[in-house]
């Protein structure tokens, strides 16, 4: 690989470098007001997705504003059930709305074959990118993990408790490994694709992890993302491959060690001394609170040097401990980088 003047790829490879590399989960969306007017054009959220030159332009938002190392290409964990046949609608205030799946004979109409071509739109993206961007900056692609995606597909949306996906793994095991193979298996190949199209590194969003006791944790956690990992590999084996198992708490270790990812992201409740166990096996990404962000001022500038110092004796990009929220002010975004910058 010649990328070698591309940051967040030397921290990758495990690199320890004085300033850490910094680029924030959902950096691109509603607290700028650039996006906003993108988005107003667009028609609805996943017409934005499935729009290659719009879904471009608001990826290179935040680096152009903010000059982060690393630009997220612009899309949504969600475009794999909308790919494999489970219709996903955004609704103002409410969040995604889907047509749930709840029973194995739900499963017969979804179909693998379509994603690809649902999501042609948005590896068409990921190459615009790649020649847009700098030669400096990485390009992250991404997906959902498995579990997480399916909460949404069962649930029917967003959820707190889980209660539907939950009964249905109790109720019909195998039914349910079903549905966790169908994704695991689309989401390889659009990983695979959103690489060929010029991706330099994935990211796997388990942001639902924590909802799982442990039996249940390794089996629809860990095997499918551990699945993902290695058909991705066998294709693209230099490829870096992030997880971010959220609020897993003590199993994080499992997770790393089982799955094989290259670097993980941890999430705004793993302490410092974890952080630094875990760095000491492979490169750590986080993990401020993006409450903080919104709140910025002194309070976030400590923060953030105690992050970067105490991750300081090895491979670290910065990053939040989850995504950015729309009441994120966007010059304490810019407060951020140049306290990263200042060291
Ligand atoms: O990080 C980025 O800037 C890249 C783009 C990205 C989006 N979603 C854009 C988005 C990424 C990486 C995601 C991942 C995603 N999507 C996750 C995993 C990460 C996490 O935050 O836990 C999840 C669980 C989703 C599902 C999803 N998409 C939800 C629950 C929502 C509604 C949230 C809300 O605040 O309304 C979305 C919509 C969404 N995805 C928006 C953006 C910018 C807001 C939609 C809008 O513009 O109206």
């Amino acid at each position: 690989m010649t990328a070698t003047n591309r940051k967040m790829l030397r921290v990758l490879s495990g690199e320890t470098l004085e300033t850490p590399p910094v680029w924030l989960m959902r950096q691109a969306g509603r607290y700028l007001p650039e996006y906003r007017k993108v988005r107003k054009t667009a028609g609805t959220f996943l017409d934005l997705c499935y729009n290659p030159d719009l879904a471009t332009e608001v990826t290179l938002q935040p680096i152009r504003r903010f000059d982060l190392d690393a630009a997220i290409l612009f899309s949504d964990i969600l475009v794999i059930p909308d790919g494999l046949g489970i219709p996903v609608r955004f609704e103002e205030g409410r969040g995604p709305v889907l047509e749930p799946v709840h029973v194995a004979d739900d499963l017969k109409m979804l179909s693998v074959d379509r994603v690809p071509e649902r999501c042609a739109p948005v590896y068409e993206a990921v190459k615009q990118l790649r020649s847009a961007l700098p030669d400096d900056k990485t390009l992250i692609g991404f997906a959902g993990g498995p579990w997480t995606v399916a909460t949404y597909a069962v649930e029917g949306g967003s959820s707190k408790n889980f209660e539907t996906i939950k009964q249905w793994i109790w109720r019909d095991p195998d039914g349910f490994q079903t549905l966790i193979d169908l994704i695991t298996e689309a989401t390889i190949g659009h990983l695979c694709h959103q690489i060929e199209a010029g991706a330099d590194c994935v990211q796997l969003f388990e942001s639902w992890a924590s909802a799982l006791a442990e039996p249940e944790f390794h089996r629809f956690v860990i095997a499918p993302n551990r699945t993902i990992v290695d058909g991705v590999r066998k294709v693209y084996p230099d490829t870096p491959i992030l997880g971010f198992p959220r609020a897993a708490g003590r199993m994080t270790e499992d997770y790393i060690v089982q799955t094989g990812v290259d670097a993980v992201s941890l999430d705004t409740g793993v302490p410092m001394a974890q952080a630094q166990a875990v760095q000491k096996t492979l490169p750590v990404q986080g993990n401020l609170d993006p409450i903080l962000l919104v709140n910025g001022g002194d309070a976030m500038i400590q923060r953030v040097r105690e992050i970067q110092t105490g991750l300081a004796g090895g491979p670290h990009i910065f990053n939040l401990g989850h995504g950015i929220i729309p009441q994120t002010p966007p010059d304490n975004v810019a407060l951020l980088v140049e306290t990263l910058r200042q060291g």
